[in-house]
């Protein structure tokens, strides 16, 4: 088994001019505290229930179905399941879905504990070789055909290559997994941070039905939420949440309430979690362009995930103290990230 990327979160140099490689997580933007004020003038009203939510609360259900109508992908709220942020999310269908054995398929690079999730279940993860983008259509076309049971993706900005899957290959990959059988998860916890304003292809479980989808409000709002979702096809629904009655009985319910504030006051709070984003991206271009001039940035529209090559050997030394790049954060290199094994030459860095 890969070594576990458990501390990645919590490994803390001290050292205020160090910038953290292993995380990308801006702190709450404005506009959270008062989401926080008004959802407690809501109070009164859930203390009187028992508090006590294993698939959410209706309200925020209610909100996140709405998101996904927006989305041209029709959805009843009772499709909906609140959890522990979407990373919750990701371990409750997994533990769900998968047993000791099963196949999994996951891109070459993926977002580490999404793919530590499908180990941890002692899945057999193949993945996809990460080229000009992360879902060869044949690669996948052959472990879906070696008998795996699930698949999980992310095609919305995907973790870390920044890269949207486009409409054409979400087709082409939805008919090979209903084909073959395969459970798509798509993570879509980076949908909202569209820092651009790209147009993207309707979400991939418009064109399979079986899909789950995940999301989350820590990249539009806050991760210290920790409110994600699951959306998930009726028949699946009940499983899951019998499946999460295990370990888990229900989200915070005042979180719940919060993220019901964010995701229905018309946008503001995401809005200016975008500017910010955009303008510590911007900055960190500026400044690996003025610093760091042999080193290949790439940023693709939309995302807030920047790449980098840089020439090897290399060794990198950051000279701009950490309150200038105040909005910045570079990532761990790939090889946490990687389900195939280390690679090299290629750094994420969201900003
Ligand atoms: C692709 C992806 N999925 C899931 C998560 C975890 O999200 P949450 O904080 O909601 O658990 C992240 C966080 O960076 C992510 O990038």
């Amino acid at each position: 088994m890969a070594q576990s990327t458990a501390s990645s979160l919590i490994v803390e140099s001290g050292d205020p001019d160090v910038i953290a490689w292993t995380y990308s997580a801006p702190p709450a933007p404005p506009g959270t505290a008062r989401a926080f004020q008004r959802a407690a003038e809501g109070l009164p009203g859930l203390l009187t229930s028992t508090g006590y939510l294993p698939d959410g609360l209706p309200a925020l259900r209610e909100a996140i179905a709405r998101t996904y109508d927006d989305r041209g992908l029709p959805t009843d709220p009772h499709q909906i399941i609140v959890t522990s942020g979407a990373m919750g999310a990701i371990s409750l269908v997994v533990r769900t879905l998968l047993r000791k054995g099963d196949r999994a398929i996951a891109e070459g690079l993926s977002y580490p504990h999404g793919v530590d999730a499908l180990r941890a279940v002692g899945a057999r993860v193949g993945a996809l070789p990460v080229l000009e983008n992360p879902w060869p259509i044949d690669e996948f076309g052959e472990l879906a055909a070696a008998g795996a049971h699930a698949a999980y993706l992310i095609p919305e900005f995907h973790n870390p290559t920044a890269t949207v899957m486009p409409g054409e290959q979400r087709e082409q990959l939805a008919a090979l997994a209903r084909r073959h059988g395969v459970r798509v998860i798509a993570d879509e916890s980076l949908y909202a941070v569209n820092l651009d304003g790209t147009s993207l292809p309707p979400p991939y479980a418009g064109f399979d039905p079986t899909a789950i989808s995940i999301g989350s409000s820590s990249k539009p709002f806050w991760g210290g939420l920790r409110v994600g979702w699951i959306r998930a096809p009726q028949d699946v629904v009940m499983p899951l949440v019998q499946m999460r009655m295990s370990t888990d009985l229900g989200a915070s319910a005042f979180e719940q309430l919060v993220v019901t504030e964010l995701l229905t006051e018309g946008g503001q709070t995401a809005a200016s979690a975008r500017a910010r984003l955009r303008a510590g991206r911007d900055q960190l271009l500026g400044l690996l362009a003025q610093h760091l001039p042999d080193f290949e940035t790439y940023c693709p529209s939309g995302d807030s995930t920047c790449g980098c090559g840089y020439p090897a050997p290399c060794r990198v030394s950051w000279p701009v103290p950490r309150r200038r790049a105040a909005c910045c954060s570079l990532r761990a290199p790939g090889s946490s990230a990687n389900p195939a094994g280390p690679v090299s030459g290629i750094y994420g860095c969201p900003t």
